[in-house]
């Protein structure tokens, strides 16, 4: 895991990366018998998009973590270039594992199956083979990563990520009683929409009185400052009927990371009730990618941190887990002031926290002389900058808040932060690459300065047991 004194090697010792090859999305987040098995997309040979498999680590705590054997591999004909995304439940003392079969025909023709894996064990995972047929009148062969989950009624659901024949990107609903035996439903909301020409990824979050229909769309274009990735992750607010509709509410579709990467998110409900939300950081243009630093150790991408979703007074917050804060060491750096502040960082794993009396005021905070956050009080915009370290341009990701900025939790890494606003209320993901070894932390007013308290608590690294 990563060394903070370890100059330049990019590691991440909070976040699950591969121990080589390439990770993209996260899969089968489950909870089994008091232990979290968390999966990944994994190319195990090279850094490049070929040949996926399920990686596969386990933790009771979110801190100390078993590494597995990968549990699905690209081994049979009917996911011969990939066992990609999917997910998993629990079914009489079984993890039950869906994913898309991605086969290649002899001229490069695409087909998907959607598969079944059992695991009475939560370390062998048994091939049951495709049980869905594809593809539909009406749809593509794009059609993949099955999310399914339990209905209020006790029936089971799947919704899959598809295409229309028109190249316009939708979600199917499948019902099966016995998750062997699947029967289409249809499309998943109840009038069609065009957002983009593939929808990768859905998710149904269920809560109190809303539902969340969230996937991640390709295809969509630049609006303000919205979706200026490649490709973007969000949600509409809802219902989910018993009837297998997704009924949703009147408003646009809304990113769930303001960042630069983050991709691809899964969402799980864990035994005590929490739903909880992994990403995947993430998804780059391929040139981009080509040029990350880690590449040349033989690794790349990275999950984000898990993270607690709510949705309260019609408000959806994406908040570090609890547990994230048991990796804190303890004697964080604490400073009560309204003034600016330089601080050199004690080691590149912190959890750092600033909380304002009242509201935030404008600032810049500037981290490693490379990355800077700034905000504006009058319009609530909040902006984070980076270097680009492929074309070495300042490029710029931005939001407006809902409401004054009055709490800020930055989580930083080697090479990736986490930001995270008013409690969750937005949240900026990305990858970044310096050399800069001062670890330097800056925090100045803009504005009239106003009393704030910051506290840093360095964080330790997972510990791993192969
Ligand atoms: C999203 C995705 C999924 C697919 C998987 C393949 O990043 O393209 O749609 O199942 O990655 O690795």
């Amino acid at each position: 895991m990563g060394q903070t004194d370890e100059i330049n090697d990019y590691k991440l010792g909070y976040h699950v990366t591969p121990p080589k090859g390439l990770l993209n999305d996260p899969n089968g987040l489950v909870h089994f018998k008091g232990v979290y098995h968390v999966f990944f997309q994994w190319n195990q040979t090279d850094t490049t998009h070929q040949s996926k498999s399920w990686g596969h680590v386990t933790t009771k705590d979110f801190i100390q973590w078993k590494s597995y054997k990968p549990a699905l591999e690209p081994t049979d004909w009917y996911d011969k270039d990939g066992c990609y995304s999917g997910s998993a439940v629990v079914f009489n003392e079984e993890i039950y594992l869906f994913y898309t079969g991605n086969v290649r025909g002899e001229n490069g023709e695409r087909f998907s199956y959607q598969c079944l894996a059992v695991s009475k064990d939560g370390n062998y995972f048994e091939k049951k083979g495709p049980v869905l047929e594809h593809p539909i009148k009406g749809y593509t062969a794009h059609v993949r990563d099955p999310k399914v989950w339990q209905g209020k009624a006790g029936k089971w659901w799947m919704v899959l990520g598809a295409q229309k024949e028109n190249l316009v990107g939708d979600a199917l609903i499948y019902q099966s009683n016995n998750l062997v035996n699947w029967t289409l439903v249809g499309p998943l909301l109840d009038e069609p929409l065009s957002l983009g020409y593939m929808w990768e990824c859905p998710d149904i979050l269920r809560f109190a009185d809303t539902d969340i229909f969230s996937f991640s769309p390709q295809g969509l274009e630049v609006e303000g400052e919205k979706y200026r990735n490649i490709y973007q992750s969000g949600y509409f607010t809802g219902h989910f009927t018993e009837n297998g509709i997704f009924k949703k509410n009147a408003q646009d579709f809304k990113e769930l990371d303001h960042g630069f990467e983050f991709y691809a998110p899964q969402t799980f409900v864990d035994d005590v009730g929490r739903t909880i939300l992994y990403g995947w950081v993430g998804v780059m243009d391929p040139k981009v990618e080509a040029a990350v630093p880690t590449r040349k150790q033989g690794w790349l991408h990275a999950l984000t941190i898990p993270r607690e979703v709510r949705y309260e007074n019609r408000k959806l917050t994406q908040y570090p887990l609890s547990e994230i804060a048991n990796l804190r060491e303890t004697s964080p750096i604490i400073i009560e002031s309204s003034q600016n502040e330089v601080i050199k960082l004690p080691s590149l794993q912190q959890d750092i926290l600033i909380e304002w009396s009242s509201v935030a005021p404008d600032f810049v905070i500037n981290l490693r002389n490379e990355i800077e956050i700034c905000y504006q009080s009058k319009t609530k915009k909040l902006s984070i900058t980076r270097t680009n370290w492929k074309t070495s341009i300042r490029e710029e990701r931005a939001t407006f808040l809902t409401h004054e900025l009055t709490e800020l939790r930055l989580l930083v890494e080697s090479s990736l932060l986490e930001l995270f606003l008013n409690h969750g209320e937005e949240v900026f993901t990305l990858r970044y690459f310096v050399d800069e070894t001062d670890y330097l932390f800056s925090f100045k007013n803009l504005g009239e300065p106003m009393e704030k308290r910051m506290m840093l608590y360095t964080l330790r690294s997972f510990e791993i047991e192969e």
